[in-house]
């Protein structure tokens, strides 16, 4: 068990930035998931915690020890990865039994550790198959389970759920979830999935293009994100925002005017606001417009406008009737509102 902090650490490949400035510090026994999309240096964050990938600058502590220039086997980390990485030839058993082999843990102990880090991810009756006599959600827990076999200082996992189908990745996040609660081990969790990103967090990294965006626990994140990237990449749906002017505590566009916002700032501003902070009215409305779409999502319906450019839309009852073109009013209160500048997309103040 261990802290881990990362200062500074950049990657770099010839002019390619791939990771920059990446300053962190985690707590002994967090769960932190590093959170962004396709491309944003996510893997490779991990890779350079592991030691598969050179810094090319910065420090890497495990402890309070610069692990920079330690080899992979010497970092007391386990890691799962993207693609499983399984040995084909070798069965289920000795996949996860082959960690204890290259660490050199005495031979007597293997059986018992093996047995129970089967036991955890539920493979009694797969043990002596190999990887391709599996589907990718048992090849998914034989690499966890191979993750797990021994108690490394840190766990890594990279996507660890991506192969599943959705509803074996919820069950086998609440697996992980659980596991890491029993371990008590420090790990790093990567995915782009928004949602697996705030059930099992203590904090979230949002990255985009190589560059930390916000840092903070599942509610920071959700309710005071800290530009319009975090903003439109964290929800379901993502955050409203709308561009428009802001003058005197006045935000207006298209089809909608706030009233009674911060004075403090004015001018070209993006307004964001959650679809479940609003509600639909009859009258005094900030938004009056004519209805894009409506959605049934089973336990509410959506409600679409087009305001300025932008899709925005709220959430109602399901039992909500209105026809498309149809002006559709809606209650958006200044408390809930964010306000980003336009232009650099930083948070400016909420409402
Ligand atoms: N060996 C390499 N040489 C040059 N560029 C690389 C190399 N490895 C990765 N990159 C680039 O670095 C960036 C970050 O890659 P990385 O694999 O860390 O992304 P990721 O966040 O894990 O994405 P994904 O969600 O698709 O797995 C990408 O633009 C990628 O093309
Ligand atoms: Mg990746």
């Amino acid at each position: 068990m261990a802290r881990l902090q990362l200062k500074n650490v950049n990657k770099r490949w010839g002019s390619f930035v791939g990771v920059e400035n990446f300053d962190l510090d985690i707590a002994d026994q967090e769960f932190l998931v590093l959170l962004g999309p396709s491309g944003c240096g996510k893997s490779t964050t991990m890779r350079m915690i592991a030691g598969l990938e050179d810094v090319t600058d910065g420090q890497i502590l495990l402890g309070d020890k610069v692990v920079n220039d330690l080899e992979p086997k010497d970092r007391d980390i386990s890691m799962v990865f993207q693609s499983y990485g399984l040995y084909p030839n070798l069965s289920v058993y000795e996949n996860i039994r082959f960690p204890l082999r290259v660490r050199k843990v005495p031979k007597d102990q293997h059986h018992d550790m093996v047995m129970k880090a089967i036991a955890m991810v539920e493979l009694e009756d797969f043990m002596d198959r190999r990887p391709a006599e599996l589907s990718g959600g048992q090849r998914q827990r034989v690499a966890l389970g191979r993750a797990i076999v021994r108690k490394p200082t840190v766990f890594l996992m990279d996507e660890p759920l991506s192969n599943l189908d959705a509803k074996l990745r919820v069950s086998t996040r609440a697996q992980i979830k659980n596991l890491q609660s029993k371990l008590k081990t420090t790990t790093v969790y990567v995915t782009h999935d928004q949602i697996e990103a705030m059930t099992l967090a203590d904090r979230v990294v949002v990255m985009n293009k190589g560059k930390i965006q916000q840092v903070g626990t599942p509610t920071d994140i959700y309710d005071n994100p800290a530009n319009t990237f975090v903003a439109s990449f964290i929800g379901s749906p993502a955050m409203n925002l709308v561009e428009g002017r802001l003058e005197d505590g006045v935000f207006s566009a298209d089809g909608i005017r706030v009233e009674g916002l911060p004075a403090s700032a004015s001018g070209n501003v993006t307004l964001g606001f959650r679809a479940e902070d609003a509600e639909i009215v009859e009258e005094e409305a900030q938004i009056s417009a004519p209805m894009y779409s409506i959605e049934l999502l089973g336990e509410a319906s959506m409600i679409t406008w087009r305001l300025a450019g932008s899709l925005v839309s709220i959430k109602t009852n399901k039992e909500y009737r209105a026809e498309i073109g149809e002006v559709v009013k809606a209650r958006i209160p200044a408390a809930i509102c964010h306000l980003f500048d336009t232009k650099t997309g930083e948070r400016i103040a909420h409402g």
